[in-house]
């Protein structure tokens, strides 16, 4: 008869290790991404206030790049899962590729239901979400470089790719750079954030800001899974600190230069502020003992962009 492989547990799951706690917080906040309310009611917005051609661009340009970001994470996810050994850590990474997936849905939704109709109706040049003009250099290379070091992970399974795989793609793309796009966008499109980031006097777009507070909360957990990763092996003295303060230090850069073109629409100066800031916390968290990841709960807070919680 063939055997089980690992009979070695009761119960099979750890319903008090960190993961399971994860997975079940993303499981009772689940939302979809084919139902957020809102999206007519932005196109109808963005025609009715004669949106110019030049804001029009600048929209797409952001809404591309945040796509194309997300389908960039739903694809590179998979190298972690695959070498991840814990049965309660592998079903948090299954919902996390799963939400990554959401979320890349919801940006292609936006594109179809409201980008491409509101550019038709106003005669604009229409645009694929892919267009190259759309991305920068910065951008490019950190997306690079973040599918190399998950893809390092199928070749050289070690505790120091593992750690250079979540600071590239938990605590920079997920973290810093989704975290200070997200807040941008919530500065620029809602009452919410800071008044210093939005040039333009822009409509609020309650369907826009509806799904990205729904997707800036689902990231507060996946930052919140490579937090408790990254510091357990500090904590363990399984690799220097130094290497993560150099991993991400260096990543600053490429963030910073995503943030810092969007055009005349936004000011990059309270952005790249907001990028370092949120950094500099993140290192603080990671390497000083006496400070604490805060629940889970915390971290999936959002109203007025506090989904941003890991660290502050
Ligand atoms: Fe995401
Ligand atoms: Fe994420």
């Amino acid at each position: 008869m063939t055997q089980i492989e690992d009979d070695s547990r009761e119960m099979r799951l750890d319903p008090d290790s960190f993961a399971q706690g994860y997975f079940k917080n993303a499981v009772y906040r689940h939302w979809d991404p084919y139902d957020i309310p809102g999206l007519d009611e932005d196109r109808e917005k963005m025609i009715a206030n004669g949106m110019t051609e030049d804001e029009y661009y600048e929209l797409c340009t952001s809404i591309s790049r945040f796509g194309a970001g997300e389908e960039a994470v739903t694809e590179d996810l998979m190298p972690l899962a695959l070498v991840l050994d814990d049965i309660n850590d592998q079903m948090f990474i299954s919902s996390q590729i799963y939400e990554e997936a959401k979320h890349t849905q919801f940006f292609d939704r936006y594109w179809r239901e409201v980008l491409n109709p509101v550019g038709e109706k106003l005669g604009f040049e229409t645009y694929a979400p892919t267009a190259q003009h759309f991305f920068n250099d910065e951008y490019i290379t950190l997306f690079d470089k973040t599918e190399a070091a998950m893809e390092r992970l199928l070749v050289e399974d070690t505790v120091e790719t593992r750690v250079k795989a979540y600071c590239h793609y938990h605590l920079t793309v997920e973290s810093v750079l989704a975290q200070t796009g997200y807040y941008g966008f919530q500065s620029a499109f809602s009452d919410h954030g800071g008044d210093d980031v939005a040039f333009r006097d822009w409509p609020n777009l309650t369907g826009l800001v509806e799904g990205i507070g729904k997707i800036r909360s689902d990231e507060g957990r996946h930052v919140g899974f490579g937090m408790h990763k990254v510091r357990g092996y500090i904590q363990r003295g399984e690799v220097e600190e130094a290497i993560v303060q150099e991993t991400l230090q260096e990543l600053l850069p490429y963030v910073a230069g995503t943030v810092s073109d969007f055009g005349d629409a936004v000011n990059p100066g309270p952005l790249v502020t907001y990028a370092s800031d949120k950094l500099t916390r993140r290192i603080e968290i990671l390497t000083n003992e006496n400070a604490e990841i805060p629940p889970v709960e915390e971290l999936v807070k959002i109203g007025g962009g506090e989904a941003d919680t890991v660290g502050d």
